[in-house]
């Protein structure tokens, strides 16, 4: 299913190669303008109330969020938040559908993900002060995967890869641990089920990681959902209000698990959004966000509410500028900052002082290299 998502990419490509070169006419001169302003990554009020662009500017209390370009698009961000995203330091190999955590260090680690030609990679960098640096690789290629930290990372470090697709493209069930003192990776105990474009999330225990949704190796969705429990894994009785694979979830403050968008790996992508309660081990849907979103981020924001971040709405081909924030208390979403690019397939990690988002695919045959990041 998803081989057939990688061939529709290439054949929106054209019409967006065309786009692009609108794009680029209006973003150019924008971002430099940006880059200009934006003193040491800090968040610079810029007044683009006289600029001329077709799409709409938001000016808030004097500040601006961000503009929208038209990435075949058609949004504006009602958001009154007081930041934009800053373009940041570049991966060194531009790659989608990979993992990524924060490590207890501060440093920011990705692995794997697909390389321009849709293979699966191994190697993975960290993002340090100077920006990212080549890092010891996996023990094989994996793409659609994911990578979860436990909470014994604040003593001795431990970044779970698990799952996701092979060198030959095929699902796995494998599991492995990254182990910071040796800078070596180790296998762990395989899941029940192969997925790939799945979701981990690490439970408020601190040890035990959800799993939920994704493809099989026949290419199938998953409707199984499976604990990692000291180092088992342990399946569901219940499953998902959706099913569903390309999603994303995160952990709240209140100990259930959001989990939003997705899709069915055919050209259809969801808006609908759950949560995982830990306590009754069900799923109850929650509110939709506004813009379907397949391959989406979600991050926990020190505020309690989770920023959705891109994604692709496979089903108007479309790439979401704007990010939506999700309140655990009213359990609905509202309209946030934007993103200077359309991203999907992307990841988003919250450090101490920003919230980084890197890669990711647009819907050109390039991984995107690029990172966006704002100051908290
Ligand atoms: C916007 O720019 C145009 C052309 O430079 C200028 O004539 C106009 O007065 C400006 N508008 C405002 C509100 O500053
Ligand atoms: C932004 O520019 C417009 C037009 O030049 C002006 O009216 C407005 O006061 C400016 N806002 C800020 C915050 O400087
Ligand atoms: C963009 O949205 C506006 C307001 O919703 C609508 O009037 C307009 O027709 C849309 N344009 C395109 C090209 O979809
Ligand atoms: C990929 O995984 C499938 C299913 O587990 C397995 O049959 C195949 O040998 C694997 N291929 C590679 C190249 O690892
Ligand atoms: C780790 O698992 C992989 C398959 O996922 C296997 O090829 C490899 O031999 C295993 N390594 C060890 C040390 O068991
Ligand atoms: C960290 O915790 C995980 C989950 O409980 C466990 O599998 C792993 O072995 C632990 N790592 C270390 C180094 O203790
Ligand atoms: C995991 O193992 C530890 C140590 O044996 C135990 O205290 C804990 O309750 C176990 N966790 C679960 C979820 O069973
Ligand atoms: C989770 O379920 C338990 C048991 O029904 C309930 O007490 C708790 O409030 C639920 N948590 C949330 C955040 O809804
Ligand atoms: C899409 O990504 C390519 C790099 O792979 C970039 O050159 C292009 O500007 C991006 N397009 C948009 C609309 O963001």
């Amino acid at each position: 299913m998803y081989k057939d998502f990688l061939k529709k990419i290439k054949r929106y490509l054209c019409i967006i190669i065309f786009t692009n070169i609108a794009i680029l006419a209006i973003t150019v001169p924008l971002l430099v303008y940006f880059i200009i302003h934006s003193k040491n990554d800090e968040v610079t009020p810029v007044n683009i109330s006289n600029t001329t662009t077709t799409a709409e500017n938001q000016l808030t209390n004097g500040f601006t969020t961000k503009i929208s370009t038209t990435n075949n698009n058609n949004q504006t961000s009602t958001s009154t938040q007081l930041v934009f995203w800053n373009i940041d330091k570049s991966l060194n190999t531009g790659r989608s559908n990979f993992g990524s955590v924060l490590l207890a260090n501060g440093q920011v680690l990705v692995a794997g993900g697909l390389l321009n030609s849709n293979t699966d990679y191994s190697g993975t960098e960290v993002y340090t002060s100077t920006g990212w640096q080549v890092a010891t690789s996996m023990t094989g290629p994996r793409g659609f995967h994911t990578v979860t930290a436990f909470a014994n990372n604040t003593k001795v470090l431990a970044a779970g890869s698990a799952g996701g697709s092979n060198a030959s493209g095929i699902s796995i069930s494998a599991a492995e641990l990254y182990i910071p003192s040796s800078n070596s990776f180790i296998n762990a105990t395989n899941m029940n089920i192969a997925r790939c474009c799945f979701t981990s999330t690490l439970l408020s225990d601190g040890s035990t990681v959800l799993v939920t949704g994704g493809i099989n190796a026949a290419n199938s969705l998953i409707t199984i959902a499976e604990l990692y429990i000291n180092g088992s894994w342990i399946p569901l009785s219940s499953s998902m209000t959706q099913v569903r694979a390309y999603h994303a979830a995160v952990l709240s403050n209140d100990g259930t698990v959001l989990i939003a968008g997705g899709g069915s790996g055919t050209p259809n992508a969801y808006s609908s959004a759950e949560i995982y309660n830990a306590t009754t081990q069900n799923f109850i849907a929650v509110g939709s966000m506004q813009y379907r979103r397949g391959g989406l981020t979600l991050t926990l924001l020190p505020s309690g509410k989770v920023l959705a971040i891109g994604g692709a709405d496979w089903t108007s081909d479309t790439y979401p500028l704007v990010c939506e924030l999700y309140d655990p208390v009213t359990r609905t979403w509202s309209n946030a900052l934007m993103l200077n690019y359309g991203r999907s397939f992307h990841q988003s990690v919250l450090t101490n002082t920003f919230v980084l988002t890197m890669g990711g695919t647009n819907g050109t045959s390039n991984r995107l290299t690029s990172s966006e990041k704002y100051n908290l």
